[in-house]
């Protein structure tokens, strides 16, 4: 893995300038100016020109003076990750990392991807949309007696709870509604949970959260020290292989390019479920997608590098889905 990419690393002097864009007036800001800031490190130490810009209001006008070969995008949540960035980038004409228009803003939406994995066949926990005419003890019947409650377009767990009873799924529409107003009810999935990192169409090797709080929430996410990250995950060859192609897969179907993290979950049946796809995951040193690559032998100024040399690379664009290429066939 780590000689692949070596082989389509870029060279640093011949790259141009680099503009790494990071903060950002999202609701996950830190979290972007504490990635943003390693990235430009790890670029900068692999001899990269690259500069930093925190995104404020006038971020375009502040771009186009800096008149970079490249953009970074370093940007989390709404206005970052949700192709408004990346369509303004495009008109720029600037070549920029990750996933363009489409992929970002579907991946943003958890409801919209459930729907899309579900027509092709991609395994999703079953959900139902809430709102104030639900039916609460028949959705939460129709579950299976507990749900994960969700907001459609939020990130870092936020808006997030479990519930087990009718009451429960009221109150905890009402949390989600105050991030979004389209709200989805999970099917609670009680096994094990993992994440896939995929950079330049590879994954990587996947890693197993373990966390002793109910689920793997903001606080066990961000705040607490006993989370616990495992790579090699523990799963057999086969069944990692298994989760990996899954995760390439949900990945690929929404039009994915570049880098990304995939977030499964094993149901009570033992199958995989994938959760969600980030399409600008997180990049400071203790990242899972860079805990993914130190396993495949890749430090994080590497990878950054890697990440950098798929932005004007067609390798993923003119990928087909395996799952499209079925349809088209049938
Ligand atoms: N259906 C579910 N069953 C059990 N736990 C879930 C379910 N959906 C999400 N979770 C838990 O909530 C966390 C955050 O969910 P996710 O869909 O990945 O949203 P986010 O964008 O906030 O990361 C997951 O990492 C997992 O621990
Ligand atoms: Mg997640």
């Amino acid at each position: 893995m780590a000689s692949d990419m070596n082989r389509s690393a870029l060279d640093a002097d011949q790259v141009g300038r680099v503009v790494v864009l990071y903060g950002g007036w999202s609701g996950e800001r830190e979290v972007s100016l504490a990635g943003g800031v390693a990235v430009l490190k790890g670029l900068q130490k692999a001899g990269v020109d690259a500069l930093g810009l925190d995104a404020g209001q006038d971020w375009m006008e502040q771009l186009r003076a800096l008149a970079p070969a490249r953009v970074f995008i370093m940007l989390h949540g709404s206005g970052g990750e949700d192709g408004v960035v990346q369509g303004a980038l495009e008109s720029m004409g600037l070549p920029y990392t990750g996933s363009s228009v489409l992929a970002s803003a579907l991946a943003m939406d958890k409801m919209r991807c459930k729907q899309f994995w579900s027509g092709i066949g991609l395994p999703t926990a079953p959900f139902i949309l809430l709102n104030k005419h639900s039916d609460w003890p028949q959705v939460l019947k129709s579950l299976g007696g507990s749900a994960m409650v969700k907001p459609a377009s939020e990130g870092s767990s936020l808006g997030m709870t479990k519930v087990d009873s009718a009451s429960e799924l009221k109150a905890a529409w009402q949390i989600a509604s105050q991030y979004d107003s389209c709200v989805l009810a999970e099917q609670w999935l009680s096994g094990a949970e993992y994440t896939v990192a995929i950079v330049n169409g590879k994954a990587l090797r996947t890693i197993k959260l373990e966390t002793e709080r109910t689920f793997y929430d903001y606080q066990a996410k961000y705040i607490a020290d006993d989370t616990r990250y495992l790579c090699p995950c523990g799963l057999s060859a086969e069944r990692e292989a298994a989760i990996q192609a899954l995760a390439l897969e949900a990945y690929q179907s929404l039009g994915c390019r570049g880098w990304g993290r995939v977030d499964l979950m094993e149901g009570a049946d033992g199958e995989f479920y994938v959760l969600e796809v980030n399409t600008v995951p997180g990049m400071t040193d203790h990242s899972l997608v860079p805990m993914a690559a130190a396993a495949e032998g890749l430090s994080f100024s590497q990878l950054a590098v890697e990440i950098l040399s798929a932005c004007n690379s067609s390798s993923d664009l003119t990928q087909q889905p395996e799952t499209a290429a079925v349809e088209q066939k049938s």
